[in-house]
Order: structure tokens, then sequence, then C-alpha cells
């Protein structure tokens, strides 16, 4: 219970003024972001693919509040394509971006977003490389599959994230596998109300299932983000099942969660792909992750109480 609280509490100003500045944060937000520059972030993948990883960029940001700041987002990701570009990393590496950093949520947001984000993904399709959209908070979910649907006409390859809690996202799964899109499978890391997402977290890992099912068994290329054992064990026999050769999807994991669980995995021959986030608006990534784990918030306030 304690992380819809702590997801309300972060939308507060003061809160997220005392996290970011507390000098104690920097070394746990290190866990999760490897750096706020981009030669550190590519510097980061280049290890992790060279440990026989994969790994999606996520330059930090959400939310903006005006075109002014969609406008840097784009640049930001036209600097991170320009970075990729001739490296010959092909799709060892791809771009992961949050629509709402692209100015969504702007009035008249849809339009702005789709021409903000389109020369992104065509400068990743120039670098050989692709993109594929996060998912937000359910207000959200029906833009960003309509952006989806207007990028895929010309770029089919770009991907996008479902999130199993919301009580739509197996008819999204269907209709997205029946035109063969590449979805990333996430249980969802928003607090949304009881109308339209599962409470609990038996009923949310149910409805994975049935979406990788949706997935697998419909054509989509899945791309399985998920730590839980119990999900990656199922994703392995859903897919034996459906007879998917081992290319025909993949595990994606965050930067700095069960690294372990990473390597076993690549090593077992599965194509793993890291999400490595970087830039300095780490905060709404930080308290998502720090929701997830209740343990996480714990060694976080103990840090903050024993060192002031
Ligand atoms: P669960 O939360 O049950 O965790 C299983 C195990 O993993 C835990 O027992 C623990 O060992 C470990 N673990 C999980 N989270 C941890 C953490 N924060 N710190 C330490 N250990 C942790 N969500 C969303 O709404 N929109 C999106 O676009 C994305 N994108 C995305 C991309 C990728 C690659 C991943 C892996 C995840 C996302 N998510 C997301 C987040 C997702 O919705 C979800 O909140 C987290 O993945 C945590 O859920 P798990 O499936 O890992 O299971």
């Amino acid at each position: 219970m304690l992380g819809p609280v702590l997801l309300a509490a972060a939308r507060s100003d003061g809160i997220r003024r005392l996290v970011s500045s507390a000098p104690v944060t920097r070394p746990v937000v290190e866990r999760f972001v490897p750096g706020e520059r981009l030669d550190q972030a590519v510097a980061t993948a280049d290890r992790l693919t060279g440990d026989g990883l994969t790994v999606t960029f996520d330059h930090l940001g959400e939310n903006v509040s005006d075109a002014a700041a969609a406008l840097r987002a784009r640049d930001a990701y036209l600097a991170l394509a320009d970075a990729l570009a001739g490296a010959g990393r092909g799709d060892r590496v791809e771009m992961s971006v949050k629509l709402s950093a692209f100015g969504q949520a702007l009035p008249g947001g849809h339009d702005i977003a789709l021409r903000a984000v389109l020369p992104v993904v065509e400068a990743a399709d120039r670098a050989g490389t692709t993109v594929t959209l996060d998912a937000e908070d359910h207000t959200t979910t029906e833009s960003t599959l309509a952006v989806l649907a207007a990028l895929r006409e010309r770029f089919p390859a770009t991907g996008v994230a479902v999130q199993a809690y919301l009580f739509r996202a197996e008819a999204d799964c269907r209709a997205l596998a029946a035109s063969g899109a590449r979805v990333r499978l996430v249980k969802g890391a928003y607090r949304e109300p009881p109308t339209v997402a599962h409470q609990r977290r038996a009923a949310v890992d149910l409805a994975y299932v049935r979406c990788l099912r949706a997935l697998m068994e419909g054509g989509a290329y899945a791309m399985v983000a998920t730590h839980d054992p119990r999900l990656i064990a199922v994703a392995q026999s859903v897919a034996r099942r459906a007879g998917l050769p081992g290319d025909g999807y993949e595990f994606q994991m965050l930067y700095g969660i069960r690294p372990q669980e990473q390597a076993r995995l690549a090593a077992l021959g599965h194509r793993v792909r890291v999400y490595v986030p970087y830039g300095t608006d780490w905060y709404g990534y930080f308290t998502r992750r720090l929701a997830e784990r209740p343990a996480n918030l714990a060694f976080f306030l103990r840090s903050l109480v024993s060192r002031r």
C-alpha cells in the first residue's frame, strides 16, 4: 500500500524539492540512472552490449508544460540518434520515448507530440534503429496508440508499451498483435483508479499472462518487460508452445534491477534489453522505482535520516 501513497506524495512540489536537493539522494538515484549526460549513457550501453545485452535508451523527462520544452526533448533525442548513427550498433540499441515529454498533455497536445516525435523516428530509422513509445497514465493511452498508428504507416517497426493492469490491455494486445506490432508488455507503474485498472497484484499478474498469450499467439513481437521470475518462466513456456523461435521475442529489464537475472537469460541465448535512462529530470522515474518496492523506499529514507 506504500506505493500508491508515495506516487501521490511525489506529485507535491515541496517533496520534489526536498528529495532532489538532499545530498544523499544522488547515490541512490545512481543505482537506477547511470548518468545525467548522453556520453555517460552511451558508455553504459557499450558496456552492457559488450556483455551480450541489448539496450533501449530513455532521455528522462515527462509532462512538459510548454511547447519549447517539447522541442528540447525532441532535440535531446536527435542528439542521441546522431550519437548512435554510424557506430554499427544496429538493433542492439533502440530508443524509448514518453510522449508527455513531447507535449502530449498540452492543449492540442496530440498533434504537438506527433509533430515533435516524427523527426526522432525518422532519425532513428536513418541510424538503423527504432523507437518504442512508453505507456504513461491511462488518460494518455488512446492518444499514444493513435500516434503509434500514424508513425507505423511509414515506420512499422515503431513499438509501444502496454500496461497489463489496465482492463483494456488484452484487447489492445490482440489488436496490436494482429498488425504484427512490436509490443512491450509491462505490469504498469502509475496510480490508476479501480474503474480502469486491476488493483490487486494477483489480478495484474493474471492479466499479464493473458496479454502475453494474446501477443505471442497473435503475431506480435513481444518485449517481455518484467523482473518477476514467475512471469519470466511463463513467458518462456508460452513462447515454446506458440512455436516462437529464440529471436521471436525478447526480455526487457530496467537498468540496475536484477542484473544477474539479465546475465542469466542472455547466457541462455535470449535477447535481453536493458532500459537505460539518462538526463537531469530523473525525479518522476526515480519515485516510480521507489514505489515499486518498499525495500527501496526504506533504504532511501534510512539514508536520509542517518546522514543529515
Ligand atoms: P514486480 O514489481 O512484481 O517485481 C518482481 C521482482 O523484481 C521484485 O520482487 C524485485 O526482486 C524486482 N524489482 C521490481 N521492481 C524493482 C525495483 N524498483 N527495485 C528493485 N527491485 C525491483 N511501466 C509503465 O507504466 N510504462 C512503461 O512504459 C514502462 N516501461 C518499462 C520498461 C521496462 C524495460 C521495464 C522492465 C518496466 C517498465 N515499466 C513501465 C515498469 C513496470 O510497469 C513495472 O512497474 C516494473 O517493471 C515492476 O514490475 P515487475 O514486472 O518487475 O514485477
